[in-house]
């Protein structure tokens, strides 16, 4: 039977983003994506995992939710109220978890329950664009705060509430990514997390704290989270098993007082996150969460040595970073007169994708010369032979870096 077309386009309800691109494969060095490092997947424990959970427990799958109820599998929860309190310091219930599809779903919640359009929140003048993307979406109006080596700081949230105060707006909450920070990597350090706090405290709003890289690390302290630091019940803890064990599977999960999270799990109406995800998680993690990220962490510091070894080799001075001490992104800056996007097009034909920094900035002036480039999916070759490429592409649309290969180039 021949299909004609439909028009749906008169049908269509106002204010939708624009259609999705068709998936054509990902380009030969793809810097984009908080994909993770593949040969570390760990497919062996997964499958062991798999196998002892289903022949344990493989009949709860006849109801939904796994008669652990709409929170999420309770071997998970488990695991993570033990985890969270032995590496961030909170202390919580499995109660106090909402198990979801991805920490994205997590950021959605919070805003379907919290954010009307026109509200307005707080955050990381440079954060995760998803982040901004689907607040945006949401209708928010978003400020950016300055950002140092710590991360958000202090001085310029508490000018940004005065500011908003001034103008008659109460900020529905502040959005932190405290632990390598999305995109410049930053940690926040404990006394600015508490700096950070008290301003949140004194001016009573809302931290939703979005921790889904405080695992990839090698530096040997974590900072507690904001979360454990407070007694308020006012900060709303975003967690993820993306980036430390592998982000198709889609889990991520939150942390919050009953009050609030009771009102999140009344939105949650995708009848529970993927069973089998849960479960296996539960299984494999239990056992080998912390050697696995030992792991991890060893191949993402290697490649961000070769990713911060080859910028230099073919940027020289031209980019210019903070080396990260955890993470899977390293965020660069490059001469003012680099507009990170129309390189971002001209890489693309090049084969090269990476995130321009407007997508990723609140000012989107700001962001303009700066670039996001993703290293743990990459192999090593690719990492190299991507930022040699990129070079030669920059350096012919926008003159930066002025010699390629040591050679000068006119
Ligand atoms: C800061 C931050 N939060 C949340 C997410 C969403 O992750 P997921 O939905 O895979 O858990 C990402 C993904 O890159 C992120 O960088």
């Amino acid at each position: 039977m021949s299909r004609t077309a439909f028009d749906f386009a008169p049908l269509l309800r106002p204010n939708l983003p624009p259609a999705a691109v068709r998936y054509s494969g990902f380009p030969a060095f793809n810097f984009v994506g908080g994909h993770n490092d593949a040969a570390t997947t760990p497919v062996d424990g997964l499958i062991d995992a798999a196998a002892s959970v289903l022949m344990r427990e493989g009949a709860t799958l006849a109801t939904y939710g796994l008669n652990s109820g709409p929170l999420g599998y309770i071997g998970l929860r488990q695991f993570l109220a033990k985890k969270l309190h032995r590496q961030a310091g909170i202390t919580c219930s499995t109660d106090e978890i909402l198990i979801t599809s991805g920490s994205n779903q997590g950021l959605d919640l919070i805003n379907q329950v919290l954010v009307a359009p026109g509200d307005t929140i707080l955050m990381e003048q440079a954060s995760y664009g998803g982040a901004i993307s689907r607040f945006t979406r949401h209708g928010a109006n978003l400020v950016g705060v300055a950002l140092d080596k710590e991360g958000l700081q202090p001085d310029a949230l508490e000018a940004a509430i005065s500011n908003l105060k001034a103008n008659g707006v109460r900020p529905k909450y502040i959005y932190t990514i405290p632990t390598v920070q999305n995109p410049t990597g930053a940690i926040m350090g404990p006394q600015r997390r508490a700096d950070i706090l008290a301003i949140a405290a004194n001016h009573a709003i809302p931290i939703v704290e979005d921790e889904c890289y405080s695992d990839l690390l090698w530096t040997p302290e974590r900072p507690k989270a904001m979360k454990a630091m407070t007694a308020l019940g006012n900060v709303i803890f975003v967690g993820s098993f993306s980036k430390s064990i592998a982000p198709a599977l889609r889990v991520g999960y939150v942390v919050a007082d009953w009050s609030i999270l009771s009102r999140m799990l009344a939105c949650k109406t995708d009848a529970g996150t993927g069973a089998l995800e849960q479960m296996v998680l539960a299984e494999f993690c239990e056992k080998h969460f912390d050697t696995h990220v030992g792991t991890l962490n060893k191949v993402l510091k290697r490649k961000l040595d070769v990713l911060v070894e080859a910028l230099g080799e073919h940027f020289g001075t031209a980019a210019e970073f903070e080396v990260p001490k955890g993470g899977i992104f390293l965020w660069v800056k490059l001469p003012d007169c680099v507009d990170t996007q129309k390189l971002a097009q001209a890489a693309l034909k090049a084969g090269i994708a990476f995130n321009p920094g407007p997508e990723w900035a609140i000012d989107k002036q700001w962001g303009r010369p700066r670039l996001r480039i993703c290293f743990a999916n990459p192999t090593e070759t690719a990492l190299r032979k991507g930022v040699a490429t990129l070079a030669e592409v920059c350096h012919r649309e926008m003159g930066v870096p002025a010699r390629i290969g040591n050679v000068a180039l006119s």
